[in-house]
């Protein structure tokens, strides 16, 4: 089992107090807090190793490039990429995808195609491929999910076909929690010889990922959720496909050669990390990875496990409290309304007593419509929350709804 006392004394930021109340911080789907060693890493390379990286001739830009470079060795392993050339550092999830789709779309993607991702994706994996099927002439097919939060597969069936030419989807829904079955989609979209996009974003936090042996065809996430620095993320794709796409921007560090005339790339991963690398958010995300390979992922995924039921159990029984998202395979997010009561209102209730939850649409609209809401509440768990913190959430709740009702 894990030590909890001593996993939450790791991150400072848990034993802080807001309105002179504990926090109970259950916001973790939208950032994660951070261990002391992230923090302190960052800390240190400012302080001792800032300089750019892959440009200066000099010490510290050496053994500061030497760093990056091994950040990114540690990320391969990580996430089980064949090679270091697979792994590009962005600015997050969003800016991967957005790579991808701008990229593979100039590329792959004409008038008459079609790109399908599902209902279920949040805003960053549905937006990016709007934007490409606009510019090329592509129409955007949706694969719906049911009311379980559980997607329809045969669907996939219906709309992958010989005009596809990616498809998107996510490795865990960042509102119903669902964790679909890539395994299924991406073996149907390559019967198809159609790539794959998973969006890690909530799906690597909890669970993590082999690229390798789920053979998906690029992986996108970002640091900030798992336990890393913000303004760093990772886009993983196959060589293959990184190496036939034309560079997403242009600048520094992803050139050979520059003339006024004509201009020749860099080799990979460099060729899309345009201008001065986040180098210090990179070492900092290893720095966090390196943390989390020092717990026993089976322990951290029987706890989160347990708080999910845990939640669920107590949040059920409260009268009038409906939860979406009840897929057989479902990750630590719990999403709910309470009858009578608006999300918001219910948010700032809690917020007041110390628990922060997520309010809103929680940047998946599409979700919303489905279930005729405007917005939910979301508690979402981290690897250092406890079953006291779940107590409290529903102690709190039970309290908002006193006052709202
Ligand atoms: N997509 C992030 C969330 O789920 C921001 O909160």
């Amino acid at each position: 089992m894990l030590d909890l006392k001593k996993i939450r004394a790791d991150f400072p930021l848990l034993s802080t107090e807001v309105y002179g109340k504990p926090l109970v911080y259950l916001d973790n789907g939208a950032t994660a807090q951070k261990p002391r060693r992230v923090i302190d890493k960052v800390n240190e390379l400012h302080t001792t190793l800032n300089a750019n990286v892959h440009r200066g001739a000099h010490y510290l830009s050496e053994r500061c490039t030497e760093e990056y470079e091994a950040a990114r060795e540690t990320v391969r392993a990580y996430i089980g990429a064949a090679s270091r050339r697979e792994v590009v550092f962005t600015a997050g999830a969003t800016a991967a995808i957005n790579n991808v789709a701008y990229s593979f779309g100039e590329r792959y993607i004409g008038a008459g195609d079609n790109v399908v991702i599902t209902e279920m994706e949040h805003h960053a994996d549905i937006v990016p491929w709007q934007l490409v099927c606009g510019r090329r002439g592509a129409e955007l097919r949706v694969v719906p999910f049911d009311d379980r939060g559980e997607l329809l597969y045969e669907r996939f069936g219906d709309l992958v076909d010989d005009r596809t030419r990616i498809v998107g989807v996510t490795q865990a829904s960042n509102v119903l929690g669902t964790m679909p079955d890539l395994r299924r989609i991406i073996a149907l979209a390559h019967s198809r010889d159609v790539p794959v996009l998973v969006d890690g974003c909530q799906g690597i936090v909890h669970g993590g990922v082999d690229v390798g042996a789920l053979d998906c065809d690029f992986y996108a996430f970002s640091g900030h959720k798992l336990y890393g620095p913000t303004g760093i993320g990772v886009l993983y794709g196959k060589e293959r496909w990184l190496d036939e796409m034309p560079p997403f921007m242009g600048g520094g560090d992803m050139v050979a050669t520059v003339t006024f005339e004509k201009t020749t790339y860099a080799e990979l991963p460099l060729k899309f990390e345009a201008g001065t690398a986040n180098f210090i958010g990179a070492i900092g995300l290893a720095e966090a990875i390196r943390y989390l390979e020092g717990l026993d992922a089976r322990d951290v995924a029987q706890h989160e496990r347990l708080l999910l039921d845990y939640a669920t159990e107590r949040l059920q029984a409260i009268d009038g409290v409906r939860i979406y998202g009840a897929a057989p395979h479902k990750c630590s997010i719990v999403s709910f309304t309470a009858e009578g009561t608006h999300p918001l209102d219910v948010g700032m209730i809690l917020d007041k007593q110390g628990i922060a939850v997520r309010t809103g649409t929680h940047c998946a609209e599409p979700v919303m419509v489905h279930y005729g809401l405007t917005a939910m509440c979301r508690a979402s768990f981290a690897l250092y929350n406890t079953a006291d913190e779940v107590d409290a959430l529903v102690a709190g709740l039970e309290r908002a709804l006193r006052m709202l009702r």
